[in-house]
C-alpha cells in the first residue's frame, strides 16, 4: 500500500478534516470542573462517532471518572496504540481571550493561518492528526495497514486519576508492540522532533492555618502569628541562591547526562534569549552551571503554581488572615521517587511550623518521569518518515511538561512509547487564545501518514 495516494487525499480533504476538529472543539470538556462533566460525556460520544465512521469497533467506557474511549481496527501486525486525550484545561481568565474559547475560527496571522480555541493543540487537534491520517489511509485502500488500537483520556489535565486502574483492568486488551502519543511538540517550525524524556511531576497543596478567625492586622498584628508569613517562610526556603532544590534527599536519581546527549542537545543550537524574549524575559532562571536545555528537559525543578491568602479584592483591607495556602509542584527526572519527595517536602515543612500554627496537606498527582528507548528500531523509522515530511532533519528532543501515561504503558503494559507531536512553543496551550498552526494539523497528518507507512514496510 502506497503512501503517496493518501498524502494527496490529506491535502484535498483538509476542509473536511477541520471541519470535523472544529466540531470536537466546540464542546468545552474541562476535566477538572465537575460543572462541565456533561461536556466531557459529550466529546467522549463524539469520538467514538468518529471513530466508528472510519471503520472502528468503538466504545466509551465509563469510569469513576470521565469516559475512556477505546477504537480497534484490525489488520495486520504491528499493533500500534494511539494515545490523545480529549480533555481541556478551564478557560479563565476569560477577559483575555479576543474570542470564545469554545467557538474556534480559523485566523490569519503574519506566521500564517491557525485555527484558534481551547484544546485546538493540547491536545484535540493533536489527536485529530492521527485519526485524520487513519480516515485517509482507509479511503484510499479500503483498510489500514496495520491493527490500530485508539485509546483517548478525558482526564489527562485533571492528573488522570482514572488511569491506573483502567490500564490494569484493560492491559489485555490495550498491550501493543508500540504506543504512539500525539501530545508534544515539534523543536521549532522546521524540525520535527520525537520526545524521548518526559519529567515526571508531583504535585502538592499546603495550607497554614493561624489564629480562629480574620483578625484586625492593627489589633492583632505584632503579637499573632500570621499564616502568610509562616508560607512565605516555607517557599523561600525551597531554593537555595544557587536556585537548587532544599527539600532533603530532593537529587536522589538525579542522573548526569551522557555525553552524547549533551553533544546532540548544544547541535540543536537553542537559542534561549529569544525563547525567553517570546514571553518579555530575558534571563535564565534555573541552577547556576546548567544550559537552558538541561533546565527544561533534564534538570529537576519546583515551582509554586499558586498561592492565596488574606485580601484578594479591589482596594484595601487591613486584615491578620486566618489561614494561607499554596499549590506546589515539581518536575521530577531520572529515578527520583514522588512519593519519598512528598514525605521528605512534608517532613521539611512541619518542622518549619511554629506552635501556633498547623499545616495541612493536600496530595495532588505523583507521577515519575520516563525515558524512551531510542535503540528500538520504530524510533529511526518514524525519524525517517518525519524527515521526508518536513524540510529538516527530525530531532531527538527532551520535554519538560509531563505525561504520566508514557510511563504507565511501559510499567503496567509493557508497551514502550513513541511521543511525536506538532505543537509550537507559541501554541499558549493552558493560556488564553490557544491556537494550533494549520500547518501543524496538516503536516502533522500527513507524518503520520507517513509513518504508518515506515512502521508497517
Ligand atoms: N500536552 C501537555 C504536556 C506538554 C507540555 C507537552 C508542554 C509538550 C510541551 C499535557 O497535556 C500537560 O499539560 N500535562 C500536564 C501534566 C498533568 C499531570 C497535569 C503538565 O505537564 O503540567
Ligand atoms: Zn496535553
Amino acid at each position: 500500500m502506497s503512501v503517496d495516494p493518501v498524502l494527496n487525499r490529506i491535502d484535498s480533504s483538509l476542509p473536511e478534516s477541520l471541519d470535523r476538529l472544529m466540531e470536537l472543539l466546540r464542546i468545552p470538556s474541562i476535566s477538572t470542573d465537575p460543572a462541565y462533566k456533561a461536556e466531557c460525556d459529550r466529546a467522549a460520544d463524539w469520538l467514538v462517532e468518529d471513530l466508528t465512521s472510519l471503520g472502528a469497533a468503538a466504545s466509551k467506557r465509563q469510569t469513576p471518572g470521565h469516559p475512556m474511549v477505546i477504537g480497534h481496527i484490525d489488520g495486520p501486525g504491528p499493533h500500534l496504540l494511539f494515545y490523545g486525550h480529549y480533555d481541556v484545561q478551564p478557560v479563565d481568565p476569560l477577559n483575555l481571550w479576543d474570542n470564545d474559547p469554545f467557538d474556534p475560527q480559523i485566523e490569519d496571522t503574519p506566521k500564517g493561518k491557525v485555527i484558534r480555541g481551547r484544546g485546538s493543540a493540547d491536545d484535540k487537534g493533536q489527536l485529530m492528526t492521527f485519526v485524520e491520517a487513519c480516515r485517509a489511509w482507509k479511503a484510499e485502500h479500503g483498510s489500514l495497514p496495520c491493527r490500530i488500537t485508539f485509546f483517548f483520556e478525558g482526564e489527562e489535565e485533571s492528573g488522570s486519576p482514572s488511569l491506573i486502574p483502567f490500564l490494569k483492568e484493560n492491559a489485555d486488551e490495550l498491550k501493543s508492540d508500540v504506543a504512539l502519543i500525539c501530545d508534544t511538540g515539534l523543536f521549532d517550525s522546521r524540525v520535527p522532533a520525537i520526545t524521548t524524556m518526559l519529567r515526571g511531576l508531583l504535585q502538592e497543596e499546603i495550607t497554614i492555618t493561624g489564629p480562629s478567625r480574620d483578625l484586625h492586622s492593627g489589633m492583632y498584628g505584632g503579637a499573632a502569628m500570621n499564616p502568610i508569613r509562616v508560607l512565605s517562610r516555607i517557599i523561600a526556603a525551597l531554593h537555595d541562591d544557587s536556585g537548587k532544590i532544599t527539600v532533603p534527599g530532593f537529587y536522589e536519581g538525579v542522573p548526569e547526562l551522557p555525553d552524547d546527549v549533551i553533544q546532540q542537545w548544544e547541535g540543536l543550537g537553542f537559542d534561549h534569549k529569544a525563547f525567553l524574549g517570546d514571553v518579555g524575559l530575558a534571563d535564565l532562571a534555573g541552577e547556576a552551571g546548567r544550559s537552558a536545555l538541561e533546565m527544561l528537559w533534564s534538570r529537576p525543578t519546583c515551582e509554586v503554581n499558586g498561592i492565596g491568602g488574606g485580601y484578594q479584592g479591589e482596594g484595601f483591607k487591613t486584615v491578620l488572615p486566618s489561614t494561607a495556602s499554596a499549590k506546589i509542584s515539581f518536575r521530577l527526572v531520572g529515578q527520583q521517587d514522588p512519593h519519598a519527595i512528598r514525605e521528605s517536602l512534608r517532613a521539611m515543612i512541619n518542622d518549619m511550623v511554629p506552635n501556633d500554627c498547623k499545616v495541612e496537606f493536600k496530595a495532588h498527582g505523583a507521577s515519575p518521569a520516563s525515558v524512551m528507548p531510542i535503540d528500538n528500531p520504530v524510533f529511526e523509522k518514524a525519524r525517517q518518515a518525519l524527515s521526508d515530511e518536513w524540510p529538516d532533519e527530525a530531532a531527538f528532543i527532551g520535554c519538560g511538561g509531563s505525561i504520566p501515561v508514557a510511563g504507565y504503558f511501559q510499567t503496567l503494559l509493557g508497551t514502550e512509547s513513541m511521543l511525536i507531536g506538532f505543537g509550537k512553543d507559541d501554541d499558549q496551550i493552558h493560556s488564553p487564545n490557544e491556537k494550533y498552526d494549520i500547518e501543524s494539523f496538516h503536516k502533522g497528518t500527513r507524518s503520520w501518514a507517513r509513518i504508518l507507512a515506515a512502521l508497517t514496510k
